[in-house]
């Protein structure tokens, strides 16, 4: 049996690449060999997606395309051992955060078509927002590939130059931080005002998830959404102006400023 697809890492993100993989029908589980170390993570990845899991990383290492998905801090010291296994001419996609394609390139002495991908985490429900960017030898077959795998269970995927991926970095791959952190402060201005927590967790929840289908649908930019529930005088207006007299909107640019400058310092 040759298998299609090898991965290396079954953690988190593996798991949500490859559900959304195997149940979409992108692949059939018995073309996914995975390899992690500990024997939960491989039971569980067996049983819930069918796909072959074993403890080594050889056998994924050795398919025709491999999907690197462990931390970024044991990438180096897994190829170390395991670079040996790639096959010349293997697609080699890393999801690692933070390590360029030079990175893997060096460490797979100039074999591999390698892309590498800025993902998000609301990939583990479907809705992830990932970028991809051509590393050497990688052709357009194997970025529109990788884009497949990505997205077949719904969600966004952009391709850009590698220069960018620190600007995808401080938009997206840290993004649904700063989505949590508004609604933490959404929540806390609710139950200063006598809601539950509960009750203000759900209605900012589904008012932020609402807001944004809005302006995935309607072809509107932010601005005008905005303005539309903005009247003259009324309640938002008087929110918004509290914002800018607080230099709300300058604090976010420099905060992801400030993640992209960090995502530079980690990837020098
Ligand atoms: N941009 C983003 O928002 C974003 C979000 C999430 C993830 N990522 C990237 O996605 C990658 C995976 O993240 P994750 O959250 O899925 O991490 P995770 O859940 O920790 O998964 C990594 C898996 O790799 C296993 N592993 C460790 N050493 C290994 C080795 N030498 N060979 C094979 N498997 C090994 C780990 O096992 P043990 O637990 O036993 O060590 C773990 O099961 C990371 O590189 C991360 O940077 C990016």
């Amino acid at each position: 049996m040759e298998y299609e697809l090898g991965v290396i890492g079954g953690g988190n993100m593996a798991e949500a690449i490859l559900g959304a993989a195997v149940r979409s029908g992108f692949l059939s589980a018995e073309k996914i060999v995975a390899a992690d170390p500990t024997a939960a993570r491989r039971e569980k990845l067996a049983n819930e997606l069918g796909i072959t899991c074993v403890e080594t990383n050889d056998a994924p290492a050795g398919c025709p395309r491999v999907l690197l998905a462990v931390k970024p801090q044991v990438m180096g010291d897994m190829l170390d051992t395991d670079a040996k296994h790639i096959r010349d001419d293997a697609l080699v996609i890393s999801i690692a955060a933070g390590l360029s394609t030079a990175f893997f390139d060096g460490k797979l002495a100039g074999r591999g078509r390698i892309v590498r991908v800025m993902p998000n985490t609301p990939l583990l429900v479907g809705q992830g927002a990932s970028a991809v960017c051509a590393g050497p030898r990688a052709t357009k077959d194997d970025l529109a590939w990788t884009r497949n795998l990505l997205t077949c269970g719904g969600g966004l995927s952009v391709e850009v130059d590698e220069k960018l991926m620190d600007a995808v970095t401080c938009v997206s791959g840290s993004g649904p931080a700063y989505f949590f952190y508004l609604i933490e402060a959404m929540v806390q201005a609710g139950v200063n005002e006598g809601l539950t927590s509960a009750t203000a967790l759900q209605l900012a929840t589904q008012t932020c998830a609402g807001a944004a289908k809005l302006l995935a649908e309607t072809g509107e930019g932010p601005a005008d959404l905005r303005r539309r529930v903005t009247s003259p005088g009324g309640t938002t207006q008087r929110a918004v102006e509290t914002l800018d007299a607080g230099g709300v909107k300058d604090k976010i640019i420099a905060a992801l400023r400030a993640c992209a400058d960090r995502s530079r310092e980690l990837g020098a």
